[in-house]
């Protein structure tokens, strides 16, 4: 056995004047998890497709198993044993689960599958992650988690020895993170490496091994995790960002009574909903706890008014004038909120380029002065780069300006649909305060988020909506375990 199941020697990779990776060394044990740490924009996702042959890197050389990766292609890096589930998946929406797990591995060739021969590997694959899912099923229609154990059996059957995860926590509720590292957890004592990029720094802490930092486009350290505590996370904090910020742990004070109301909702029942009432005072903040799919999707659009009621009203308070009643940050920033192939300015202005434009023409200087106003440095970017080259954290950024500056124009209310995924905690504290000062004492707000701290440190009180009904009504202090059994209900016990 090599010594390292994976080796990075010495790798640089620029795209014109930006230096993503500037010559990072690092090795990982076969057997362990390392999670791959560092605020948005380090180069984590850059350094792992490189090894996964994916990108090709300037200079420096990858070694898998011993062997040196010749040809940075993704096949290159498959046939050394090395797989990568990167953060938009690879699965062929219009194939079924089986045709997507046999494709590329061995029980394929040339555009075939044998699928009779595949499919005991396939069932003892997805058996091995804790899930059965139906072969015959179209991938398309599988739930995001299913989708990604989806991916992970695929590695398993091309007999991959290193997976590697870019941020696959990010969309996940709780509980399905800790299923997941216990999956990981047994595919490393196996022998596998597991190499996992992710910003919850509470999730590096229980479950991982190891955390490489990178800052920067530089490797900074990478460190053993013996202890499970806070001194443990205050360590990989200080090496993110270089001094032990701390991190507020202040809870928002409950609102107090006879407040003006800038969203009631009453009695709706539509789609999944089942009889939801709340109201939204102004500065309020509502968080909404549950595991994906219980109605919290269904939740914003029904407030969007995009859904028809079956019963019951919503009312949002609109001040006069204002263009917009309410403000978004959308779920889905690839599908409804960002366009990739347009510019940083044009992204921070949409939806309103007739602002901007004369004679049905955009006028460059006025797009670039309306879109500086709005970055209000909260985009480290020029206002002409292209949406795609900015990392997912600084795309985030780009949502949340837009939220704000609706808010700033009148809207009175916001949704905020997990406004930090995928942003590190340097970026999140950040936007949190953006966003607690632009809702301020005037606006209201309902936050969805997987993440609980993150409700409990914006949110002034918290429901948790399971199978489309509001379960339960908790404080900003409840603790993960009172939220948790809230959203699995009896399936807890
Ligand atoms: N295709 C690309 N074109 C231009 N710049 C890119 C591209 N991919 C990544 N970058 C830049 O390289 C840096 C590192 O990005 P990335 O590896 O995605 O960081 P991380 O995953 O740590 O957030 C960022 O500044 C990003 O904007
Ligand atoms: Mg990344």
């Amino acid at each position: 056995m090599p010594p390292f199941a994976l080796e990075v020697h010495d790798i640089s990779k620029r795209y014109g004047d930006c230096v993503s990776l500037d010559g990072v060394s690092v090795s990982f044990e076969a057997g362990k998890i390392h999670a791959v740490v560092g605020e948005n924009g380090a180069g984590k996702t850059t350094l792992l497709r490189i090894t996964a042959g994916v990108i090709v890197p300037d200079k420096g050389s990858v070694t898998i198993s011993g062997h040196a990766l010749s040809a940075f292609t993704p096949r290159g890096a498959s046939a050394l044993g090395l797989g990568m589930v990167q953060q938009h998946f690879s699965i062929l929406d219009e194939l079924t689960v089986l045709e997507n797990l046999l494709v590329g591995s061995e029980f394929a060739e040339r555009g075939f599958v044998r699928e009779n021969e595949g499919r005991e590997r396939a069932e003892e694959a997805l058996r091995k992650l804790g899930r059965e899912l139906p072969l015959g099923s179209r991938a398309g229609d599988l739930a995001l988690e299913d989708r990604q154990t989806l991916e992970i059996a695929r590695l398993l059957l091309r007999h991959t020895q290193i997976l590697v995860l870019d941020e696959p926590t990010a969309a996940l509720a709780p509980p399905r993170v800790t299923a997941l590292y216990e999956r990981l957890r047994e595919l490393a004592s196996e022998g596998k490496t597991i190499i996992v990029v992710t910003h919850k720094l509470s999730e590096i802490v229980q479950h991982a091994d190891r955390a490489v930092v990178l800052k920067k486009g530089h490797f900074v350290e990478a460190f053993p995790i013996f202890e499970r505590n806070e001194k443990t996370a205050d360590a990989i904090r200080g090496a993110m960002i270089g001094n032990a910020a701390s991190i507020s742990s202040m809870r928002r004070a409950p609102h107090p009574a006879g407040k003006r109301i800038v969203l009631r909702v009453k009695n709706v029942s539509a789609g999944p909903l089942r009889d939801v009432t709340l109201e939204v005072a102004e500065g309020e903040i509502l968080g909404v706890a549950g595991i994906e799919g219980n109605g919290q999707r269904d939740l914003f659009h029904v407030i969007l008014g995009e859904v028809p009621l079956t019963q019951g009203s919503v009312d949002i308070a609109q001040k006069e004038g204002a263009s917009s009643r309410v403000a978004e940050v959308a779920e889905d920033r690839h599908r409804d909120g960002l366009v990739l192939s347009a510019s940083v300015a044009e992204n921070l202005v949409l939806g309103e380029l007739e602002r901007v434009s004369k004679h049905g023409l955009i006028r460059e200087d006025a797009l670039r002065s309306l879109a500086t106003s709005r970055m209000q440095s909260i985009v480290p970017a020029t206002p002409s780069a292209s949406a795609a080259s900015l990392s997912g954290g600084n795309q985030q950024k780009i949502l949340v300006s837009r939220a704000i500056a609706a808010l700033e124009e009148g809207a009175e209310l916001v949704l905020l649909a997990h406004p930090t995924r995928g942003v590190d905690f340097a970026a999140r504290a950040d936007i949190h305060e953006r966003l607690l000062d632009a809702i301020g004492e005037a606006k209201g707000a309902v936050l969805v988020s997987y993440d609980l701290d993150e409700l409990r440190e914006l949110a002034t009180r918290i429901i948790v909506l399971r199978g489309g009904r509001i379960v339960a009504e908790l404080p900003n202090t409840a603790t993960d375990e009172e939220i948790g059994r809230a959203m699995l209900g009896s399936e807890a016990s």
